[in-house]
């Protein structure tokens, strides 16, 4: 496994592999890796014949006051990790490569319907800081396929609009969601909760899973069921940011005829924000 810290050199490995007509495949990270970022490689590693992992703390999609300074840098830790998963290049680009002029964007990528709702709405400039690097990324990396993990569904909404809206040519996949054995979705800020915290994080899975069943077996009345979770998180002790009832597809609010919907949630629990969701499909029998 190869470490690689400039964008040149990664242009050139990867050249040689297309010379060679093989598949490369691209899981971006922020480093800190978990069995869900794990899971995302050995997904790129079963559909590609190269896999590039990058690790890059991205600091234009951390807002004002987050945790960009404190967040876990465990590079030697992750590179064990990817080497055992036969990971070919790790991509670990010091900020100036990625960032020339600083971490002041000139240039934006945004997706103004997605920008500012649900996990938008209480990180401002989140989705701007992720579309913009992820879109370098890819053009730095050039693979034929990325993955990204669908804990982060409206991250995953926004790059696969990005990339019809901007014709990139790279296929995106979505990979699944990784959960401890209490439910809770695996993620690198797991890790600021306390004991008595972590105890309680399962509950906005255990809401989420509920609403997606009444949803599906009763039909009940999406704003109804929304507050309820609300409610229910607050009572497990949680300060939900939203909890919120959505089209699969595009994450607009869903009318009579929609099918595929996706129940989303995310609150702070202590230091630590945490999001989940879970799929719905109504177009399943009762
Ligand atoms: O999901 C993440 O870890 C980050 O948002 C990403 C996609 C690597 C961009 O910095």
């Amino acid at each position: 496994m190869h470490i690689i810290r400039h964008a040149q050199e990664l242009r050139a490995q990867v050249r040689s592999w297309r010379e060679r007509r093989e598949l490369v495949g691209f899981v971006p990270t922020m480093g800190n890796l978990h069995g869900g970022h794990l899971a995302l490689v050995d997904e790129a590693r079963k559909r590609c014949d190269r896999v590039v992992v990058s690790i890059f703390v991205n600091p234009t999609q951390f807002s004002p006051g987050e945790d960009f300074e404190a967040y876990p840098r465990t590079f030697d830790a992750d590179c064990q990790a990817l080497a055992q998963l036969e990971t070919d290049v790790v991509f670990a680009p010091p900020l100036e490569e990625v960032y020339p002029d600083g971490p002041r964007l000139r240039t934006r990528v945004e997706v103004p319907e997605l920008n500012d709702i649900l996990c938008g709405a209480f990180r401002p400039g989140h989705f701007t800081g992720v579309a913009t690097v992820v879109t370098k990324l890819l053009n730095i990396v050039q693979p034929d396929l990325a993955v990204f993990g669908r804990k982060d569904y409206q991250q995953l909404m926004v790059i696969r609009t990005l990339v019809r809206d901007l014709s990139l040519p790279v296929q995106i996949v979505g990979g699944e969601i990784m959960r401890e054995a209490d439910g809770l979705a695996m993620s690198s800020r797991n890790q600021y909760l306390t004991a008595a915290e972590r105890s309680r994080a399962p509950v906005l899975f255990r809401v989420l899973s509920d609403l997606a069943e009444r949803l599906h077996t009763e039909r009940a009345d999406p704003a109804v069921l929304e507050a309820e979770g609300i409610e229910a998180l607050r009572a497990a002790g949680m300060t939900p940011d939203y909890v919120s009832i959505r089209r699969a597809d595009d994450l607009g609010h869903p009318g009579p005829g929609d099918r595929e919907l996706v129940v989303l949630g995310a609150g702070r629990l202590g230091k630590a924000r945490i999001l989940d969701n879970v799929p719905v499909s109504l177009a399943e029998g009762r």
